[in-house]
């Protein structure tokens, strides 16, 4: 297949556009920069069907040729980030999704949206089944990220239903490994970073908070079994 990868220098879609290359497929990466880095796809430089393309996906998508298949990854993930620049990720959440849904559209190829467990907001309930909508505060500063991750989600059923196009949406909770950043601000690298320094770890509220954990080698196995699967 020939698909293009959104937020192709973070964290997850750098480790996305590798599987994907290892598997066979031909790989567009886009990516603004706002919170990759060039170094997560410096290795892929010169790679036979590896294309990187430096576009804010809140823009326009133009793209030659045909296209099988749309994974939007784009956002900023860390609360680090989205509390650093609101507006952009309210923007790549909701212009970018409907960008990324239009090409796909437009090609006739499979989209996957990388939602997060953050749409659950403060969740009442634990873990959390799909049947549970969650508890959000949208005017909270986590709802720049929760609500975008929301009308992302709502956006990519409506192209669905309205459009049938064949669409995939994943909720991630934390996930870990390498090419995260050491000021990620979430708490596998920060307690790493912590021990490294022989620093006290520090603990948020009083410790009873729960989180469910995945090392990105599983992730990206699940998202590309999902992708390639007939399941929708
Ligand atoms: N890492 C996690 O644990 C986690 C958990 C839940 C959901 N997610 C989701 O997975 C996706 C990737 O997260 P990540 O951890 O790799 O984050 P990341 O910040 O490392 O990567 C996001 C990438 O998107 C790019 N980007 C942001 N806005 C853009 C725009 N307008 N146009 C083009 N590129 C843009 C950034 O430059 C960056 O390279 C995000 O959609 C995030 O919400 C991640």
């Amino acid at each position: 297949m020939r698909v293009l990868v959104t937020g192709a220098a973070g964290f997850l879609g750098s480790h996305l556009c590798d599987r994907l290359l290892a598997q066979g497929h031909r790989v567009i990466g886009m990516d603004s920069f706002l919170t990759g880095n060039a170094a997560n796809v410096a290795h892929l430089k010169g790679h036979p069907s590896f294309q990187f393309a430096l576009h804010d996906v809140t823009n326009f998508i133009e793209l030659q040729g045909p296209l099988d298949g749309v994974l939007h990854f784009a956002s900023p993930a860390s609360p680090v980030d989205y509390l650093e620049f609101p507006i952009q990720t309210l923007k790549v959440g909701s212009l970018g999704t409907h960008k990324a849904l239009g090409l796909s559209k437009a090609k006739g190829a499979r989209f996957l949206l990388a939602s997060t467990s953050e749409v659950y907001g403060d969740p009442l309930v634990h873990p959390q089944p799909e049947s549970y909508w969650g508890n959000v505060n949208p005017v909270g500063p986590r709802g720049v990220y929760d609500e975008a991750k929301r009308f992302a989600e709502a956006m990519t059923m409506a192209y669905h239903r309205y459009h049938q196009l064949d669409t995939r949406i994943v909720r991630i909770f934390n996930t870990y490994g390498p090419r995260m950043r050491p000021n990620d601000g979430r708490v596998v690298s920060n307690f790493i970073v912590q021990a490294l320094k022989s620093a006290p770890l520090t603990m948020y509220g009083d410790g009873s908070q729960t989180r469910s954990f995945c090392f990105v080698d599983d992730l990206i196995d699940g998202i590309v079994r999902l992708f390639e699967s007939s399941e929708s």
